[in-house]
């Protein structure tokens, strides 16, 4: 039944014959025990049941198309949140701004990292997770990529660059886009809001 065509499970009953299925064919086979998200996922089923093609690929910067079929199995944020304990804090629902990217705290093929760890220290048990840790790249980390970089010269060129998403950004952002420039928003941080995300919302 994984020949090749995308998997999409929208309803609880097929995603729990799917983890029977798994089971089921887990049963039978020696199987070493999984330690990222996706060698754990890809026995149940093809590359594409989270990418685009049965060969893998992310579909773009932001793998929108990777995090809506995590959600089309598991559920969004607030369903997820609903379905937590109500004695414990919940990763699924933050003061963090909006609609959290899943891969923003769950990877694919590396080990998954808490994104509240980087303020935080809750007991979380992250599956496939590891710990968080802020990676530093010195400038010159890689010199001849750099140059090659530059030498290829501008891809794409633009009126306004904005540095941060927090209120002071999207301010400048929101000013100089009305203004009729073009802008281009940065952040460091995998989710937006910078420190409107320490605002506690109720
Ligand atoms: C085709 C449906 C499907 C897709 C797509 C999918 N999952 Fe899963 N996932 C499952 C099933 C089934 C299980 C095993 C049963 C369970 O724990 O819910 C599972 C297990 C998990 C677990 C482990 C749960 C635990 O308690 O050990 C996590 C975390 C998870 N998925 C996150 C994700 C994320 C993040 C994505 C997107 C990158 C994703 N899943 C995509 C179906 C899917
Ligand atoms: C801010 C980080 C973060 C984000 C974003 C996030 N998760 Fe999680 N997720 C976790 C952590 C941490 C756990 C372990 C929970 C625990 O220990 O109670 C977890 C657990 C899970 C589990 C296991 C069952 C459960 O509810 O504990 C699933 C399934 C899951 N996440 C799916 C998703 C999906 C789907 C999304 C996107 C809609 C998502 N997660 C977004 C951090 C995150
Ligand atoms: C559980 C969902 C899931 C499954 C199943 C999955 N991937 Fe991924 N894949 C991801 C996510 C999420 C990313 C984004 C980078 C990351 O989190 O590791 C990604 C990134 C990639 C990338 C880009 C690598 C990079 O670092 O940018 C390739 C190539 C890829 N996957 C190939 C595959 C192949 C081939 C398979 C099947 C053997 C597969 N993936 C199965 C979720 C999945
Ligand atoms: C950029 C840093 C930062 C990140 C990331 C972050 N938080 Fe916070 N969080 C804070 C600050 C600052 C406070 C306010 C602390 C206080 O009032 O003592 C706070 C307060 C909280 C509180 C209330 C704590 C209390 O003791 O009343 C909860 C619950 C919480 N955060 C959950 C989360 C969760 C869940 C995540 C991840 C999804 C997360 N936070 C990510 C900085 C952060």
């Amino acid at each position: 039944m994984y020949g090749g065509g995308t998997i999409m499970f929208t309803t609880k009953i097929q995603k729990t014959a799917l983890a029977m299925l798994i089971s089921g064919a887990m049963a039978g086979t020696a199987y070493a025990a999984p330690e990222v998200l996706a060698d754990f996922h890809g026995e149940m089923g093809s590359c594409d049941s989270c990418h685009v093609s049965d060969k893998g690929g992310v579909s773009d910067d932001n793998l929108s198309h990777e995090n809506a079929q995590c959600v089309s199995c598991h559920g969004d944020l607030k369903e997820l949140a609903a379905a937590a304990p109500k004695d414990k804090v919940s990763p699924h629902k933050s003061h963090l701004i909006g609609e959290i990217a899943c891969t923003s705290c769950h990877k694919g093929h590396e080990k998954s990292v808490t994104y509240c760890d980087a303020c935080h220290s809750f007991d979380f048990n992250m599956p496939y997770g590891g710990k968080w840790e802020r990676k530093f790249v010195p400038v010159d980390a890689d010199k001849a990529a750099q140059d090659k970089a530059i030498a290829a010269g501008v891809k794409e060129t633009t009126d306004v660059v904005v540095i941060g998403s927090g209120g002071a950004g999207l301010a400048a952002a929101v000013s100089a886009r009305d203004a009729g420039a073009k802008v281009i928003l940065l952040e460091k941080e995998p989710v937006p809001g910078g420190i409107l995300n320490l605002l506690q919302v109720e």
